[in-house]
């Protein structure tokens, strides 16, 4: 169970000036096989683009994970989620989804979503948080071997 957030878990918005941390994250939590992880900088693209927002999440002062959404008008989209294996199943990513819904919803987001690998575990935190699939993106994801994955297109609307 990952219910309880832990204490020393603090949540800050980042920037640039985090990108270290960020990858230090991407590069030890998404499995290569896949194909979902970003580059540095596809990452660095991203962050000065209107709506844009990073969250990083340090436990004990180290990253332990964090979160990469857009949002335009009152549509949000949450682009990325990662948390360290270190930091894994002690209710971080779980806490980075809950800060992203408040955030979103309160910058005036009615209309949430996100793209998730089908079979990422991620899925049952996200329908846990009450996201449902509306859609499936065949082949969406290339792995580093060629591989394809469908993609799922979860949505949450408040
Ligand atoms: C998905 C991810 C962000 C979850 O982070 P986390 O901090 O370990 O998750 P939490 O501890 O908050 O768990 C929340 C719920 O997610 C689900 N979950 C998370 N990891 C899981 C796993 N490996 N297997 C099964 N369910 C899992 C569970 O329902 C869990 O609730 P529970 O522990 O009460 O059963 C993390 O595993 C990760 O970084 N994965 C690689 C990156 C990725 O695929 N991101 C999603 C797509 S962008």
């Amino acid at each position: 169970m990952s219910s309880v957030a832990p204490s020393s878990l603090v949540l800050a918005r980042a920037g640039g000036d985090d990108l270290d941390d960020v990858m230090a994250v991407m590069c030890a939590a998404f499995d290569k096989r896949f194909g979902e992880a970003w580059t540095r900088p596809q990452c660095a693209g991203i962050l000065p683009m209107a709506g844009v927002s990073l969250t990083l999440a340090r436990q004990d002062g180290r990253p332990a994970g964090f979160s990469l959404s857009r949002r335009t008008a009152d549509e949000a989209e949450l682009l990325l989620i990662a948390v360290h294996p270190d930091a894994a199943r002690q209710g971080v990513g779980r806490e980075l989804l809950k800060r992203f819904m408040a955030d979103q919803r309160l910058a005036g987001a009615r209309h949430l979503h996100l793209e998730v690998r089908d079979g990422n575990p991620a899925v049952e935190l996200y329908r846990h948080e009450g996201f449902t699939v509306a859609g499936r993106r065949s082949n969406y994801y290339r792995g580093t071997d060629g591989d394809r994955f469908d993609a799922l297109t979860m949505v949450l609307t408040s």
